[in-house]
This record gives C-alpha cells, sequence and structure tokens, in this order.
C-alpha cells in the first residue's frame, strides 16, 4: 500500500524536513509554504510519526477535488469512502484552510459541505451517522482549498508532534520540541560530541539532544492512542508495533557528555523532572548556575543557549549589555565549542561582538527570532 502524505512545519524547516523525510524512506518529496510532500509505503508512513523530529503534523491525502461551488464540493466530497476509513463512534472534526481567501468561497461554508459530505458517506453506505461531537475528537479531516481546488486529507497524528509525551509544565517560556530539533540540526548536531545548554529552562533542548545521541526516536514516549492513525479502520497494530520495537532497538546509552544548568534552582529541578519522565536523567549532568561563571565541561563540543527575553514571550527585551557579556564570556570560556545562540531578532545582535558563521530565522510562538552559530577558536 502507497500513501501520499504530507507533513507540516514552520516555513524556515521545510528543507531540513525534507531531509529527515529523506533518511526515513520517503519518496517523491516536494516542499512547498510550511510544507513537505511525500509518498510513503505503510513502513515508512509509520516510521515518519515516530521517526520525524522537525515536523508539526503529519496529514494522508485522501483526494484533491474540484470546489468551484458549495454544491460541486459536496457532490465530490461524498463519493470519497468515508465509511470505510474510520468508525462512526469516533467523534470527527473538519477543518478547512484557504491559500487565499479573495474572491473564494468562505471556508466555513466548504467545511459544512465537507461535513455533510462526511455523513452521507455513512448513512448511504451504513445507514448511520457518524459522531459529530468535536469534543475529544480522533479523527480530524483537513481540507485544504487553493486554485478552485480541494485538498481532503485525514490528519494522522492527532496531537501536534511537538508534543513528544513527556513535558512537565511550569516554565513561562519553553520551547516547541521541534523547534528545538531545527536549532540542533541548524548546529549540524549529531550526538557525537558533548552537549550544553547552559540556560536550560525545563530542558527541552539537552532532552532533544540527550535523544538524538542515544538514537531515539523524538516521539517514542507517545502513548497508545495518542496518534490519529490509531483510529482508522486500516491501521496495522503488528506493523506499528514492530516499527516501535525495532527504534527502540536501535537505542543506545549516549557516548558524549550531556550537560544543562540554569540560574534559577526550580526550572534545574523541572529539566530533571522532564528528564526523569524520559528515564534519562542519569546521562544529563543538571547544575544550578550563572552562566557568567560558568567554565567550559571538556574541550569541545556544541552549546545552545536560548536566551531570556522576559517572562512573558511577548517581552522581547534583551540588552545589548546582556548579549556582548555573552560573547565576551564565550570567546574567553569556550574555545573549541560550536555556540548557538537563539534571541529575538529585534534584539541588537550585533553587541554579541562574534562573527556568525550561520544564521536560520525562527518564530518562536509568535515572536520572530534569531539562531546564530558561531565556532569559538
Ligand atoms: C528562554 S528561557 C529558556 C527556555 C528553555 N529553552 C526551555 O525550552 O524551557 C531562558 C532561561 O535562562 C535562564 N537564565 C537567565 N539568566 C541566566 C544566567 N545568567 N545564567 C543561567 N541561566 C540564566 C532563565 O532562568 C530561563 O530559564
Amino acid at each position: 500500500m502507497e500513501f501520499q502524505l504530507y507533513a507540516t512545519c514552520p516555513d524556515e524547516v521545510t528543507e531540513l524536513l525534507a531531509k529527515e523525510i529523506e533518511s526515513i524512506g520517503g519518496t517523491n518529496i516536494r516542499t512547498a509554504y510550511r510544507v513537505v510532500y511525500f509518498d510513503a509505503s505503510e513502513e515508512v508512513y509509520y516510521k515518519a510519526h515516530l521517526h520525524l523530529r522537525t515536523a508539526s503534523r503529519i496529514y494522508r491525502i485522501l483526494k484533491s477535488i474540484p470546489a468551484q461551488s458549495p454544491t460541486i464540493v459536496f457532490d465530490k466530497a461524498k463519493k470519497i469512502r468515508f465509511f470505510e476509513l474510520f468508525s462512526e463512534k469516533h467523534p470527527v472534526t473538519v477543518e478547512v484552510v484557504a491559500s487565499n481567501r479573495e474572491g473564494k468561497i468562505p471556508c466555513h461554508l466548504i467545511g459544512s459541505k465537507l461535513r455533510e459530505a462526511i455523513n452521507d458517506s455513512f448513512q448511504h453506505n451504513l445507514k448511520v451517522t457518524p459522531n459529530a461531537s468535536s469534543r475529544d475528537a480522533v479523527v480530524g479531516i483537513a481540507g485544504f482549498f487553493h486554485d478552485n481546488r480541494l485538498t481532503v486529507s485525514i490528519d494522522t497524528s492527532l496531537n501536534s508532534l511537538h508534543k513528544r509525551g513527556f513535558r512537565i509544565d511550569g516554565h513561562p517560556a519553553p520551547l516547541k520540541e521541534s523547534l528545538a530539533a531545527a536549532l540542533l540540526a541548524v548546529c549540524e548536531y549529531k550526538g557525537t560530541t558533548d552537549f550544553f545548554d547552559p540556560m536550560c529552562g525545563s530542558g527541552t533542548i539537552v532532552i532533544e539532544a540527550a535523544h538524538i545521541a542515544m538514537n531515539r526516536a523524538p516521539l517514542m514516549l507517545r502513548k497508545k492512542g495518542e496518534f490519529g492513525f490509531e483510529y482508522l479502520n486500516d491501521f496495522n497494530p503488528e506493523l506499528w508495533h514492530t516499527i516501535q520495537e525495532r527504534a527502540r532497538e536501535a537505542e543506545i546509552s549516549p557516548r558524549v557528555g550531556l550537560f544543562a544548568s540554569d540560574i534559577e534552582p526550580e526550572f534545574v529541578n523541572l529539566a530533571k523532572r522532564t528528564a526523569m519522565n524520559c528515564q534519562i536523567e542519569k546521562y544529563i549532568q543538571f547544575n544550578t548556575k550563572d552562566f557568567f561563571k560558568i567554565e567550559k565541561p571538556s574541550d569541545c563540543g556544541t552549546m545552545i543557549v536560548n536566551v531570556p527575553y522576559g517572562v512573558r514571550m511577548a517581552d522581547q527585551n534583551v540588552s545589548a549589555d546582556f548579549l556582548r557579556a555573552i560573547g565576551d564570556h564565550l570567546k574567553s570560556n569556550f574555545k573549541g565549542w560550536r555556540c548557538g545562540i537563539l534571541a529575538p531578532l529585534s534584539a541588537p545582535l550585533k553587541a554579541i561582538g562574534l562573527k556568525p558563521n550561520k544564521q536560520a530565522k525562527f518564530l518562536n510562538g509568535t515572536v520572530p527570532v534569531k539562531l546564530l552559530v558561531f565556532d569559538i577558536y
């Protein structure tokens, strides 16, 4: 069985995600705005949900239909064999987005026609009505409206894939795990050298780095029933189980040092507890320390610093003095290290006083941010 899939991600990440998809065996890979399309065997379809670090969601394309009017949408969509795909007992959501709304039919109208078509498919073929409750929905039908066509898909991830299944709430400004993975990829972190996050907060980046160093599939800790594909009639639990087992057997103990610290003891404690949730606390050395009093823990490695932008994400003030002090501390104490600094785009980044050999822009929530990568000699 061959699947046509697409994975969504921030627009800056599409190339990184395309490489990940290639590495797990996806074919016919094409990037577009905030999306990577690919074809997958059944095995690659499951592997994508378990192994892709930078993806936000994965969708399985059911059909592309003409959508010049709501009536056409209904007529074409009711021929999609929804009744064969999932049980009428599962709550279903329907969401339609458009690439460009101007002069087009409103998305909510297409959405309601799509829902009518799903109902019709069940009523006509099975004489039952699907569960329309949007609470606790486990089947997500997605429509993408573009150029008078509607691509109808199923969201097979259910929860956004940055939700790896181990986070503990408690930090005011945690990064998404998928963004942490993108930062590590830009720094070319492969898990073969030491890693240090000296402003670790809830520990997102160091935990992602640890998972890379131990060759752990990022979604390994999601529980049964937390992926959308598990609710589809063609779910193959044996194959899924085999793929999970293979991934588990491929895990190793990290062969590198992993270090994390923060000036706030409560955040160090939170990061430690989160690492315990993943059973990896023994691999990471945690410390409560001021960055400006820290020496490098080994001769060389990779460090990522997600500088504080204030308690709330919207408070983007990072002073030139603070960035200058970070740059000075790196120059005098971290020779031999590759250092990535993530700060708001609006911050006076030149104050760091080092020439970056790589830069990448991202959105952290709603805040435009930049990762600057320096090799310190
Ligand atoms: C933006 S948060 C990091 C969030 C983290 N990446 C996460 O995903 O949870 C910045 C962190 O820097 C810490 N911090 C601020 N000044 C520091 C300093 N001088 N030394 C060490 N940590 C510091 C704060 O306590 C805060 O947890």
